[in-house]
């Protein structure tokens, strides 16, 4: 009775850590950026000098910090960004918490502002969504031509080894 106890008890552990390290590993590729780190989205902050260096990349999301009832997010053309217009936008990604997620699903230059006249004052930003880079950091720079995509990396790799690590764990529970 107690033996069997306890071993219900470690496969319940067993489990929640395996649910862990796959969903650390599928984490791996997709990151939520706050846009503007602790300052948020705000004005007076040079958006593009924030951008400058950083990498977003397909699958990131953004995500939007700020007053809600002062300023809002919209994405809008390159036209609109900038001139600031903003009553044309391709997407209101405002929802009303002033807590907004934008997933960056299209690998191309999206721009975003902020309406209300907060444009005029720095709220403007404009970032290039790039594939995902090769998973290895040591994979040499100029060898892109036969470079794997990473997601295969965790799904084809890992994840069978995870699996045949938990099934072997398993027989010895049981
Ligand atoms: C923001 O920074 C960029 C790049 O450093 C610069 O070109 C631009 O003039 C700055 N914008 C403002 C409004 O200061
Ligand atoms: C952006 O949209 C405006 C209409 O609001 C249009 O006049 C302009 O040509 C568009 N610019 C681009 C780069 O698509
Ligand atoms: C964007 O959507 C929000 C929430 O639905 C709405 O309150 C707001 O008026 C919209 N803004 C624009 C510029 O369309
Ligand atoms: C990307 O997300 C937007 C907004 O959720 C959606 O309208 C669009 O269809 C998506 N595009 C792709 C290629 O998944």
């Amino acid at each position: 009775m107690e033996v069997q106890r306890q071993n219900i008890a470690w496969s319940t552990l067993l489990l929640v850590l395996i649910c862990i390290i796959l969903f650390m590993l599928s984490g791996v590729s997709a990151t939520r950026v706050i846009v503007g780190g602790n300052t948020g989205w705000t004005s007076n902050v040079n958006y593009t000098e924030w951008a400058k260096g950083k990498h977003f990349y397909l699958g990131d999301w953004l995500y939007f910090v700020y007053d809600r009832n002062q300023m809002n997010v919209l994405e809008v053309n390159k036209t609109n960004y900038e001139t600031c217009n903003e009553n044309d936008p391709t997407h209101n990604w405002t929802t009303g918490a002033g807590r907004d997620v934008v997933p960056l699903n299209v690998t191309m230059m999206y721009y975003f502002i902020s309406g209300k006249g907060f444009c005029y004052r720095g709220m403007k930003l404009a970032v290039q969504v790039e594939n995902l880079p090769p998973p290895p950091p040591s994979f040499p720079a100029n060898n892109k031509i036969n470079a794997s995509p990473p997601p295969n990396y965790t799904t084809q790799i890992v994840t069978p080894a995870v699996l045949a690590f938990v099934a072997l764990l398993w027989t010895f529970l049981y």
